[in-house]
């Protein structure tokens, strides 16, 4: 079953927090054996933004937090539930959610994260909302924040060029009933694929130490191409049987937001669908890979600029770790 049910479920606010810096192709074609145009070429990104060496995750997701609420025009009181989407938390433990609950002083909140690789934000979505059908919270804080840049290899070139650090916030509030609401999602997961993006080492299976220091065992190691036609196999169809138990097709969706990690990966998930392109909400040349925060940030940003208007059918769908996979679809 794919349907929300119970209480209507709207978003009330969105916010992001891009660091300031910004590293471009270019600049990456002084640190790696690559080039503007190979990076262009193959995955859309041009440039990316990187935190400061004194920023963590936590500091992006809560001026994203800080700003969704201003957007809302709610007080952080009311805030029943605060979720934290990410993989690169400041440390295992204490999470981030804890960590921007105390900072925000939401005092009324609990908090916690969910690490589903770069479905994160779709899977944080989803329990939020949940938890608003089902009567639990009221209004839940869904962040998806990353500092990437602190487990990528700066001297694979497979890797380096693809992520950017990141964050965005959505407010989501019990609704009065009016036509704005999520209205559906799925969640899926093949654990057999699991080798295909990994960080091999730093915990329980392979606690750090120096061999592992020396195989760079700390940072991410993905089998992009396998990705690539892992997520051409299973996106389309799961997306198709998402819109068919909604009660509705691939065309009354007005825009696409899919995780931004490939622009070619975008563009041929939306040919096997047979949707335009034009329908595609595409930010990745100025962010790169965001991991769980790449929907949240271009929602927020396809909201703001107007392109999202009242009505508008909205599909959010992203892939990653796990592999995990998983798609929402909101009537704005
Ligand atoms: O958010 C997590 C989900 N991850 C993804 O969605 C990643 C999905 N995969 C991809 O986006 C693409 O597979 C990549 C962008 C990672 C790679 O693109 P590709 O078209 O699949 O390239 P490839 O791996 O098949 O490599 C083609 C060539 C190779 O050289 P040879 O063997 O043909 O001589 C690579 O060594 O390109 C080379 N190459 C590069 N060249 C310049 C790989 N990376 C680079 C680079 N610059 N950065």
């Amino acid at each position: 079953m794919a349907l929300f049910c119970g209480n209507a479920v709207s978003i009330i606010g969105t916010g992001i927090c891009i660091p300031e810096k910004v590293l471009t192709n270019n600049d990456l074609s002084k640190m790696v054996d690559t080039s503007d145009q190979w990076i262009v070429e193959r995955t859309g990104i041009k440039e990316r933004h990187i935190a400061s060496d004194n920023e963590m995750t936590s500091d992006l997701a809560l001026m994203a937090a800080e700003s969704a609420l201003l957007d809302a025009g709610i007080d952080r009181s009311e805030i029943d539930m605060i979720i934290v989407a990410t993989n690169t938390p400041d440390t295992l433990f204490p999470g981030v959610g804890p960590i921007v609950q105390g900072k925000l002083g939401a005092s009324n909140a609990g908090a916690f994260d969910v690490q589903a690789g770069c479905t994160s934000c779709i899977y944080a979505l989803a329990v939020g909302a949940s938890g608003i059908a089902s009567g639990v919270w009221n209004k839940v804080l869904v962040i998806g924040a990353e500092v990437l840049s602190r487990i990528v290899n700066w001297k694979d070139r497979n890797t380096c060029v693809l992520f950017g650090d990141g964050a965005g916030a959505v407010i989501l509030a019990k609704s009065d009933g009016a036509s704005s609401r999520l209205l559906s999602t799925r969640l899926c997961s093949d654990g057999e694929k699991s080798e295909l993006i990994t960080l091999p080492a730093g915990l329980i299976a392979n606690p750090a130490n120096l061999e592992t220091l020396q195989n760079n065992l700390h940072y991410v190691h993905m089998k992009g191409n396998e990705v690539f036609k892992f997520v051409n196999k299973v996106l389309p169809p799961f997306i198709t049987k998402l819109c068919e138990n909604s009660g509705l097709t691939v065309e009354d969706i007005d825009w696409w937001i899919f995780h931004q990690a490939n622009l070619r990966i975008i563009e041929s998930v939306m040919k096997r669908l047979s949707v335009p392109s034009e329908k595609a909400v595409i930010d990745l040349a100025r962010y790169g890979n965001t991991s769980a925060a790449s929907t949240l940030i271009a929602l927020h940003e396809a909201m703001k600029d107007g392109r999202i208007k009242e009505g508008d059918r909205v599909l959010l769908a992203s892939f990653g770790a796990g592999m995990t996979y998983g798609s929402l679809i909101y009537q704005a």
